[in-house]
Order: C-alpha cells, then sequence, then structure tokens
C-alpha cells in the first residue's frame, strides 16, 4: 500500500511517497527518482537511534556515498550554529551541487536540514523524511524552511521546495502520544477549512486513528497533505491564500510565546486557536452556533485541549497584535463561516475577541 502523489509549487513537481515500510526502501526510491552520488543525512539522537542504520544501509545498498550529521532533539536547536554543523559536515564531505541533504526527523529537522540544502552551494537537493505526523502532513510540503532567532520563531528563512518527499507510516508507531496528537491537530484543521470529507472519515473512524490503524492514517495524511498542497500551489511564497492554513494559529502562537514554548505543544496551542476562531466566528454573526459545538467535538474526540486555563486574556490580544504586526499592521484573523470553508478578517475588535477569550477560561 504505497501511495505516491504530486506536489506542485511554482513550475515543479515533486514526488510524496506515503506508505509502509518506505524507510527501508529509500535509496531505492531515491534512485528511481533520479538521485545519486553523496547524500548527507541530518537527524537527531531519538530519531537517529530508531532509524538512523536503517536509513543509511538502503541508501548505501542503493549506491549512495551516505554522511551523516545529528543535532541535538528539541525546538530550542533549531537554531544559526546547528545549522553550521550542518554545513561543516557538507564541506567536509564535498557535497556537489548534484548532491542531497536528507532530513530524518520531526519538523525541527525538517526546517533546519531544509534551510542548510537551500543555502549550501547555493541550493543542493532536499529529500524529506518526515518522521513525526506533523511533518508529514505539515512541514515536510510546502517548501518553508527556517531557523529561529533569539527575537522570534522561524525568522531566518526561506521557500525550498524539496526533491522527493517520503512519509513512511511505520515510523509513526514509535511517537509519543502526545505528538502524535499535535500531528493530529493540523489534520483536524485541513478537515474543519477545507475538506468535509476528512472531516468526517476523522469523526466517523476515530478509533482506528486513535490506535494508528495504517488504512486510517494513509487516508488522512494523504488527504492532509493533499488539501496542504493545493493551498500552496496557489499561492507558494504566502502572499495571499496561503495564510488560511494559520486557521486557529494566531491564538496558538499568542498562547506558545505567553506560555514560553514550554507548556502547550504546537498542535495543542492550535487546537485551542481553533475553538477560540470557531467561537470568535459565531460571535461575529459570521457561524451559526453549531460550528462551535462541531469544533468542539472534534477537538474532544480526540482529546485535544479546548480551554485556556487562567492566562490573562490581554495579554493574548497583545501578542495576536504582535503576530498580526508582521503581516503589514493589519489586524488579520482566520476565521470559519461553516465547516470546509475559510474566511480572512481584518480588524477583528477587541471586544468581540476578549470574552470569547475569557470564556475559554482566559483570565
Ligand atoms: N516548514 C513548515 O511549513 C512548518 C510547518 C509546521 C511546523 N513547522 C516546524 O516544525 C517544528 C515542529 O515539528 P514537530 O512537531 O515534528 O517537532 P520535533 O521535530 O521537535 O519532533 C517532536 C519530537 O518527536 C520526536 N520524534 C520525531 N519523530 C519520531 C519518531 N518517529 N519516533 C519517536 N520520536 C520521534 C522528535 O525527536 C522530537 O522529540 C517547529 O519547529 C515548527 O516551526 C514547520
Amino acid at each position: 500500500m504505497v501511495r505516491r502523489m504530486e506536489i506542485k509549487a511554482d513550475t515543479e513537481v515533486y514526488p510524496l511517497y506515503l506508505g509502509s515500510g518506505l524507510l527501508a526502501r529509500v535509496g531505492a526510491i531515491l534512485r528511481e527518482e533520479g538521485l545519486t552520488g553523496k547524500i548527507l543525512v541530518v537527524t537527531n539522537p531519538t530519531v537517529g537511534a530508531l532509524y538512523l542504520d536503517m536509513a543509511v544501509e538502503a541508501l548505501e545498498g542503493a549506491g549512495f556515498d551516505v554522511q551523516t550529521v545529528t543535532i541535538p532533539d528539541g525546538e530550542a536547536y533549531k537554531r544559526l550554529d546547528q545549522l553550521t554543523k550542518v554545513y561543516d559536515a557538507a564541506a567536509v564531505g564535498c557535497l556537489e551541487r548534484d548532491s542531497a541533504i536528507l532530513a530524518l526527523g520531526g519538523g525541527v529537522i525538517g526546517d533546519l536540514a531544509g534551510f542548510a540544502a537551500a543555502t549550501y552551494l547555493r541550493g543542493v537537493r532536499l529529500v524529506q523524511v518526515p518522521t513525526s505526523l506533523l511533518a508529514q502532513v505539515d512541514s515536510s510540503i510546502g517548501g518553508k524552511v527556517a531557523v529561529n532567532h533569539r527575537e522570534g520563531k522561524n525568522l531566518i528563512g526561506s521557500f525550498y521546495q524539496p526533491s522527493v518527499v517520503l512519509s513512511d507510516l511505520e515510523v509513526l508507531t514509535t511517537l509519543n502520544e502526545r505528538e502524535f496528537k499535535t500531528g493530529l491537530a493540523e489534520i483536524i484543521k485541513a478537515g474543519l477549512i477545507g475538506d468535509c470529507t476528512l472531516d468526517a472519515f476523522l469523526r466517523q473512524h476515530s478509533a482506528a486513528v486513535r490506535k494508528r490503524d495504517p488504512e486510517a492514517l494513509v487516508e488522512i495524511i494523504a488527504r492532509a497533505c493533499a488539501f496542504k498542497a493545493q493551498v500552496v500551489a496557489e499561492d507558494v511564497r504566502e502572499r495571499g491564500r496561503r495564510a488560511i492554513l494559520n486557521y486557529g494559529h494566531t491564538i496558538g502562537h499568542a498562547l506558545e510565546a505567553e506560555t514560553g514554548y514550554t507548556v502547550y505543544r504546537h498542535g495543542e496551542a492550535v487546537a485551542i486557536g481553533m475553538a477560540a476562531a470557531a467561537a470568535i466566528s459565531v460571535a461575529l454573526g459570521l457561524a451559526t452556533p453549531d460550528l462551535s459545538q462541531t469544533t468542539l467535538e472534534i477537538l474532544q474526540l480526540y482529546e485535544l485541549p479546548t480551554t485556556i486555563a487562567g492566562i490573562p486574556a490581554e495579554r493574548l490580544l497583545a501578542r495576536m497584535a504582535w503576530d498580526k504586526k508582521v503581516k503589514d499592521g493589519h489586524p488579520r484573523l482566520v476565521l470559519s463561516p461553516k465547516v470546509g470553508e475559510v474566511v480572512v478578517k481584518e480588524d477583528v475588535p477587541s471586544d468581540v475577541i476578549l470574552p470569547v477569550l475569557r470564556r475559554m477560561g482566559a483570565a
């Protein structure tokens, strides 16, 4: 059961392979896709201990000249000094223009290795092998690559499309429950804002999804990727439509930042953000109250959080204003009139937002 999807970006098209047991075949697949020669695998100790040997064996078995570099695990290491390690390994390993950097890990490794691929020798080929659910449905496709700066997340980055994405469902078996659910939040988002069939599937098959049944996973991952790919294809450099993917993210980012990135996983914050976005849509009269109800139901079905524990609403609003400021000074929220649709609203009044946040438990 292997799916091969084509992802469009600008004039390029790249393949996304999705299925069980793909990591053991990564070398053969990359050769089929025309890659040869040197490949630098970037991973972290957690993922590396589980999957690096398998990846290296599969690549060497297919004739690749493989080097590896390991970055410490965690968002805190998605930064310039760790990127230097990748450049050092690329230089020592004599990577050439047609060589590849392969990101083996979650979104942190994917973003960092992706930025290295975009910049080393002004661009070598990038292979994304996402191992977290979030990376499989979100960060590995769409071409955003970045590292963090102490002043903010993802401040140093670029748009750079991979040559191949390979998502192996088997690696998801070792992902802990919290990380699995953070990925599910992004899949739920795709259902709520764009793909009603995905939304219905998630509601009907929650037991199979929660058990990580491969057939259920392949269905929801493929649908979420197809939705993201279609939105990205319309707006590769995020000048307009791509912003809809930020549904739940403005409030989510505010929560993450306000709690120092230590309380919520990204998907948990986005889940709360989606509950808030639905409630704001209702409060503005854009949506009927069932939107809030339906949103809460699906988030609770997957045991994702939907309340804000005691964080001052005013502080969240101030954080949201900062998030908006970087998007040209206009207060902007992605809202939803009904499941499967979104609208971007400028100037949502704070006297609508604050009571919603307080009803959700904010101080
Ligand atoms: N580029 C984009 O478009 C985009 C989109 C969304 C998120 N992101 C970025 O992605 C990052 C978050 O990604 P994430 O949630 O994958 O976090 P992560 O990369 O930190 O991975 C989460 C944890 O799971 C572990 N892990 C990963 N795969 C595993 C596996 N198969 N088995 C066991 N453990 C495994 C990791 O080592 C880590 O400890 C953030 O830096 C965010 O900015 C980028």
